[in-house]
């Protein structure tokens, strides 16, 4: 199948929200925002903002004529700040004018006076004050205490992750076009149409019926355009006032300072294994810095939470986890949805106690990998897990135990670099955590010239999930993808859809889809069976064509379309989808959370140059399950994209923040992994004959799972420190060059 997305892209025939032609007298947005991290307002001066040049208006929470509340999960947020700011960067005023140029001018002429309150950046400390988002959550299984006593190996530690910003290409942004009676039309560059569909409507008081959501495409989106975006709302709100359209574009620093990142986490952990490297407990406690509002992150602490095992079989586990609510900006989703964030601690916890071993962390990986029949510390059993399967199938590859006698060896000759590796498997939940996310629909039309349009709530940012519908679509309805467009996502067409994230959208709008194809494929075989005097159960449709058995009749698709139309058949079909069988009691913290678990092994082997504290990635290795592909180009491309942006987490990128809760890292000094960062040798198998009856074509979930293996290049680091001194803890991830540095010479 010929891929449409990656040639329009590099042709630059692709829309994003930026090539809509704009209607004349479009007006352009832009946002004063709160210049301290905490504080309470006192006044707000906008007279100097509206008699700027271009200005047409400038809006407060006042002139919000529904709600002025949002939030992804709690409702916590004022769209615009009403008497206190709780962030650097959170919207008080809205300032609309004839340019984007005059918007952006006239809003840097807001003044406020706002009296400064403490502020908390430490999720520790929020974590003592109570200032938490809601629940903490405490699992316990087995008895921790008790297997601890009987452990021969312990190693505990704390430890952190840092956050990650998403770089998306496209920065945020939206256009509101009002129309009669008033409605009003917003495309936007969100991941939740559903959501935003829902937000807008209550903050401009209307009923939903009365709001377009349209997506095209975003550019990129990597979870940071799921949650609360106020400059998604703002210019709904501006056009809906004004009755004229309004744009608003986050310029890049803008977009880097204001909006949410991937959490950072701390973390206290203490392993325990037996005298053989089995484990027996495990105890960790997650701190979340969430930020000032809940956002979408009791749902990615949720994840992180459910993830903190790893891949490996702990018979003993007690796991608590707090979302520590401080004043940044809201953090939120970045793919992996907290599974990395979970991950990390356990993978270090390994590292840690193999170290004090005195043996190689993949040792006791192996050893207590997941096997069928082992239950996750939530009581859900594993019944066909491929953790095994992905790790031998490495092994047989690369043969893993060589490969660490040679580093080993490679390290006792040399003094001035030293080389580490690292195995890392994955074992990856798909599905949302929360159950009721779990629903998907779609809306198959047929027209008279056999032409398909496929319209579902998935949306596409780059993941290829539309070409993934339309194999689905072509595969059910036995034509070829040449004559199936997947269109728009849109409210109208598809209501009340959730967001594309957590990896499940091919998974649901997919299964949508095929359920809507497959309704359509039996109609249209009775009726060609009728049209054609023969039995239904000798027709077929493929290739184009009615088939009557195995010979092709006269009867093409297109004839076909055109026939059932003039005999008044429905070309239409509505059909729906809900994951079966998905349950969690957040009291016991046990049940079924997701359908089921994407796989994975990886080795990573990095060189460093220990006089310099540089270090280079030498190769990557990956096993990695994605069921059976619905597209190997775009499954591949999914699993070196994550991988890479994994290792960016893992190393360069880093966040500073000044003390007054600044973010300092800016365009030009935040360092995202580049071409030459990749490793030279760079191999993705994707397992062989691994089946999925749970999601759409036995295919299986790929969008985020693989970024764990990124985790790779920082584990494999350590091992290389670690070689030269062991008198000091690793430091936190992002393990920087600067930090790779001071840990050797300082
Ligand atoms: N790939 C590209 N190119 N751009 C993106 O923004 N987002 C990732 C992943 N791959 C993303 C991407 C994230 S965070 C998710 S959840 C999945 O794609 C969502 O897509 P899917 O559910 O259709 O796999
Ligand atoms: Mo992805 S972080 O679930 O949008």
């Amino acid at each position: 199948m010929k891929l449409t997305d990656p040639l329009m892209h590099v042709r630059g025939a692709s829309q994003f929200i930026d090539d809509i032609v704009t209607p004349s007298g479009c007006l352009h947005a832009a946002l004063f925002t709160s210049p301290i991290a905490r504080g309470s307002i006192r006044s707000l001066n906008t007279q100097a903002a509206s008699s700027a040049s271009g200005v047409v208006a400038v809006f407060t929470h006042r002139d919000i004529p529904g709600l002025n509340q949002v939030g992804h999960v709690i409702k916590d947020q004022p769209l615009l700040a009403v008497d206190s700011v709780e962030y650097i960067g959170q919207p008080i005023a809205l300032v609309v004018a004839t340019t984007r140029r005059a918007a952006l001018k006239a809003a840097k002429l807001v003044t406020a006076e706002i009296e400064p309150l403490e502020a908390v950046f430490s999720p520790r400390e929020a974590a003592r004050r109570g200032m938490i988002h809601g629940q903490k959550r405490a699992l316990t299984d087995g008895d921790t205490a008790a297997a601890f006593a009987r452990c021969k190996h312990i190693a505990q530690g704390k430890l952190a992750t840092g956050p990650q910003e998403h770089f998306y290409f496209e920065t945020q942004r939206a256009l509101a076009l009002p129309s009669e009676h008033d409605t009003i039309k917003v495309c936007a560059s969100t991941q939740s149409p559903g959501t935003f569909h829902h937000h807008i409507a209550e903050v401009l008081g209307i009923p939903q019926n009365k709001v377009e959501f349209e997506i095209r495409r975003l550019g990129g989106a990597f979870g940071g355009k799921e949650s609360t975006a106020v400059w998604v709302i703002a210019p709904a709100l501006a056009a809906f006032l004004l009755k004229r359209p309004v744009k608003l574009v986050l310029e890049r620093n803008e977009d880097i300072v204001t909006t949410g990142k991937r959490h950072a986490y701390e973390y206290d952990y203490k392993i325990g294994l037996d005298a053989d490297g089995k484990i027996l407990a495990y105890e960790i406690d997650l701190y979340q810095h969430a930020g000032a509002c809940a956002d979408i992150s009791l749902a990615v602490l949720g994840r992180s939470f459910l993830h903190v095992s790893g891949s490996y079989r702990i018979p003993n586990i007690r796991a608590t986890a707090v979302s520590c609510r401080t004043n940044i900006p809201p953090n939120n989703a970045f793919r992996g949805f907290g599974v990395p964030q979970g991950n990390f601690a356990i993978e270090a916890a390994i590292s840690h106690v193999a170290e004090k071993m005195g043996v190689s962390p993949s040792v006791i990986k192996r050893k207590n990998l997941l096997q069928n029949g082992d239950t996750l510390p939530y009581g859900m059993k594993l019944e066909k897990t491929n953790a095994i399967r992905c790790w031998e199938e490495l092994d047989r590859q690369i043969v893993i135990e060589k490969r660490q006698a040679a580093v080993d060896e490679y390290n006792r000759k040399h003094a001035d670099t030293k080389r580490g590796m690292a195995v890392i498997p994955v074992c990856f939940g798909i599905s949302f955590a929360q159950t009721a996310l779990n629903q998907a629909s779609a809306l198959v039309n047929i027209y008279v010239d056999g032409s398909v349009s496929v319209n579902t709530g998935a949306v596409e940012m780059g993941q290829g999930v539309n070409a993934k519908i339309q194999t689905v679509a072509a595969r059910t309805l036995g034509i070829s993808t040449d004559k199936i467009r997947v269109d728009t996502t849109n409210t109208s067409r598809i209501p009340n859809a959730s967001p594309t994230s957590a990896s499940t959208g091919a998974d649901l709008n997919g299964m949508a889809t095929k359920n809507a194809c497959e309704t359509l494929y039996a109609r249209l075989c009775e009726f060609a069976a009728k049209h054609l005097g023969l039995p239904t159960a000798d027709i077929s449709i493929k290739e184009n064509a009615v088939y009557n058995k195995d010979k092709r009749t006269d009867l093409d698709w297109d004839k076909l379309s055109a026939a059932a139309q003039w005999a008044r058949i429905d070309l239409s079909e509505h059909a729906f989808y809900a994951t079966p069988d998905l349950h969690l009691d957040l009291k016991t913290e046990r049940g079924r959370p997701f359908a089921y678990y994407s796989y994975g092994t990886s080795l990573t082997e990095v060189s460093l140059d220990c006089r310099r504290g540089t270090y280079k990635v030498e190769s990557i290795d990956i096993v990695h399950d994605v069921g059976q592909t619905l597209n190997e180009v775009i499954d591949r491309g999914q699993v070196e994209g994550a991988v890479i942006q994994g290792m960016g987490w893992s190393t360069t990128e880093q966040i500073r923040y000044a003390p007054d809760g600044k973010v300092l890292t800016l365009v030009n000094s935040y360092k995202i992994p580049d071409i030459k960062f990749c490793p030279a040798h760079f191999k993705t198998t994707l397992l062989e004959n691994s089946d999925n009856p749970f999601a759409v074509c036995n295919s299986k979930a790929v969008g985020e799972p693989p970024f764990i293996h990124g985790l790779g290049v920082y584990f494999a680091l350590w091992q290389a420190l670690r070689s030269v001194r062991k008198d000091k803890d690793v430091p936190s991830l992002p393990l920087t060059p600067e930090k790779v540095f001071m840990y050797l010479h300082e």
